[in-house]
């Protein structure tokens, strides 16, 4: 059973999900790329990447992973990941499915993979409880997020910005802490690069973490 307005139907943004298929390749050559071969490197076995967008990572997956199931709520971001889903490096099954109910058992995944979609779920906590429901112990959630910006001033804009910028960015955050909120569902942080990077030409600079976290197992 979805949490109330979390079921994949909810979960549609037709406008950003048009605008967002045709501005990731651009930002993908901005140096995207780069930052998801380096979150993907070193995972292996059985991964699930929740929020899979246009499919960018799917063709930078290492041959150690045996299969990814790749979840996409959106219906038109969904098309295009099946489409690239059959040019990855890798098995890649996409599924209609929202990050609050990955459709997998209990403990069955060694990594999961949050790649710009931390910033968009409506309740972080409640996705990373249910990533850490899925992870084996010792499992790995790989991270590549937009967070919150250090700068009290830039933090406080943000805190203004995000309510407009949700409505048209298919419900994105800017202000999220979103390294302490992997360490509050009980992740263990084992690398974490912090960076700035512009989207697009024009955006300024986001604040951005990258790196991996040991999961201790599914909770209670
Ligand atoms: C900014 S896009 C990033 C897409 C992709 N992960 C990438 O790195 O290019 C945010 C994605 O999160 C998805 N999303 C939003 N809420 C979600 C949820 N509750 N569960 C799973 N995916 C969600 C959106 O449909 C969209 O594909």
């Amino acid at each position: 059973m979805n949490p109330a307005g979390t079921g994949p139907g909810s979960l549609q943004h037709p406008r950003f999900a048009r605008a967002f298929a045709r501005a990731v390749g651009a930002m993908d050559r901005r140096g995207a790329t780069d930052h998801r071969r380096r979150v993907l490197a070193g995972l292996q076995g059985s991964v699930i990447e929740i929020g899979a967008g246009a499919g960018s990572s799917f063709p930078l997956y290492p041959p150690a992973v045996t299969h990814v199931l790749a979840l996409e709520p959106d219906d038109y971001l969904r098309a295009v990941a099946e489409t690239q889903a059959a040019t990855a490096s890798v098995p890649v099954t996409v599924v209609a499915a929202a990050a609050e109910n990955i459709p997998a058992k209990t403990g069955s995944a060694d990594a999961v993979v949050a790649s710009l979609v931390l910033c968009s779920v409506k309740d972080q906590a409640a996705v990373l409880a249910e990533i850490r429901r899925v992870l084996r112990p010792g499992g790995t959630v790989a991270f590549y997020e937009h967070v919150r910006s250090v700068h009290p001033f830039l933090a406080a804009a943000e805190d203004v910005l995000t309510p407009v910028w949700g409505r048209f960015m298919g419900g994105c955050h800017l202000n999220r802490d979103t390294l302490a909120a992997i360490t509050a569902a009980g992740f263990t942080v084992r690398d974490n690069q912090r960076f700035g990077f512009a989207v697009q030409r024009l955006n300024p600079p986001l604040a951005h973490i990258l790196g991996t976290a040991t999961s201790p197992g599914p909770p209670g």
